[in-house]
């Protein structure tokens, strides 16, 4: 009887992940494509960009500075794969004025066709302790990180439905899956992200537009470089019990993810745990993927819970070195 329900339950589970493929969203191609990347023109937008364009696709950059933009299109183009491509370079804040986001999409979209894909890359962080960020700088955060997203997928959707076909991505960040110390302007920013997509998905997987959520872990970037000159040593430690990924890598595996049209984009064992550990409700592109994530959150979420207590240990580590340095330099 035990020999009959196991050879069921493998039965099973085999047949799972034989008709698996026949549900999955079809994969786009990218060659001859209009790929949008917003924060273009740096670090992972920027070989996400090249990443599409080595793939044959049409690219539109988008980021503020000019100069910055202009550099970035030369060294992209290095990399043509037939004389028609073409990369675009506007100059726009994502963030401030949802008007001129919509205008300059559209210019984009008579010059290079409609949007295939849209890559919601630009971004921006501020680290430091609660108390000591400025508040402006949780505006600035949600105005660039969040709101910088919801402009320029809000700008294309509708096209995307009437053609019944899409990809978008959000960039966020493996902040976006867990709270760390010094992060509290800059995650909630990356975990709204998550929410507006899981929401929009709902609503656009008919009209077979899929999105993705991608997960970098800390990449070696111009921006990266810029947040670590004023991290808080608990959030350096914290940052360091894990390696600093290339963009390249990185770029490489949000392309794959969004051409497949998966929800979740992660890279690296770290990053495949968090994204089991955090999987909750969120959208499923598998059944292989659904069942990876039955299988795994048990174990995971112990291993997680070793991963946290060493946080712990080091933030309570930081905070008696501080007071005991204090209380020394009182007594002097
Ligand atoms: N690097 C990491 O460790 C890491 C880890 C996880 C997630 N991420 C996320 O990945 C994304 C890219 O990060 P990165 O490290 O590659 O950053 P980066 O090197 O600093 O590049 C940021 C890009 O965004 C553009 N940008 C910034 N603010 C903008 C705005 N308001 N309007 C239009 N464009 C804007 C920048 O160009 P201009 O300044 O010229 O506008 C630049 O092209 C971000 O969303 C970041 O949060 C990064």
């Amino acid at each position: 009887m035990l020999l009959l329900a196991v050879a069921f339950i493998v039965t099973f589970v085999l047949l799972l992940y034989m008709v698996s493929p026949l549900i999955s969203p079809k994969p786009l191609k990218l060659s001859g494509a209009h790929v949008v990347v917003t924060g273009g023109s740096s670090g992972i937008g920027k070989c996400i960009a090249i990443e599409c364009y080595k793939q044959g696709a049409f690219i539109t950059l988008i980021a503020r500075d000019e100069n910055k933009l202009l550099q970035t299109k030369k060294e992209i183009e290095k990399y043509c794969v037939n004389d028609k491509q073409v990369v675009l370079c506007i100059s726009v804040d994502v963030s401030k004025d949802y008007e001129q986001v919509e205008n300059v999409l559209k210019q984009a979209q008579e010059k290079l066709g409609p949007v295939d894909m849209l890559v919601n890359c630009a971004g921006t962080s501020v680290t430091g302790k609660f108390e000591d960020i400025e508040v402006n700088s949780f505006e600035r955060l949600m105005a660039v990180n969040y709101l910088g997203s919801v402009y320029p997928s809000r700008a294309v959707i509708a096209t995307m439905k009437e053609r019944r076909m899409g990809r978008i991505v959000f960039v966020s960040s493996q902040a976006g899956q867990l709270g760390l110390f010094g992060y509290t302007a800059y995650s909630p920013t990356k975990f709204a992200l998550r929410g507006l997509a899981e929401a929009l998905q709902m609503e656009v997987k008919p009209y077979n537009i899929y999105l993705t959520v991608a997960y970098p872990p800390d990449t070696d970037t111009p921006g990266f470089a810029e947040e670590s000159k004023t991290k808080p040593l608990e959030t350096k430690l914290i940052s360091e019990t894990s390696s600093v990924c290339q963009a390249e890598q990185v770029a490489r595996v949000i392309v794959k993810d969004a051409i497949q049209g998966n929800f979740n984009s992660s890279v690296g064992s770290d990053g495949y745990m968090l994204s089991i550990l955090t999987s909750g409700m969120s959208p499923v592109t598998s059944i292989t993927e659904g069942l990876q994530q039955v299988a795994c959150m048990g174990i995971f979420r112990i291993i997680g819970l070793f991963y946290l207590g060493s946080f712990d240990s080091i933030v309570r580590r930081c905070m008696m070195q501080r007071e005991k340095s204090e209380s020394a330099d009182k007594t002097e």
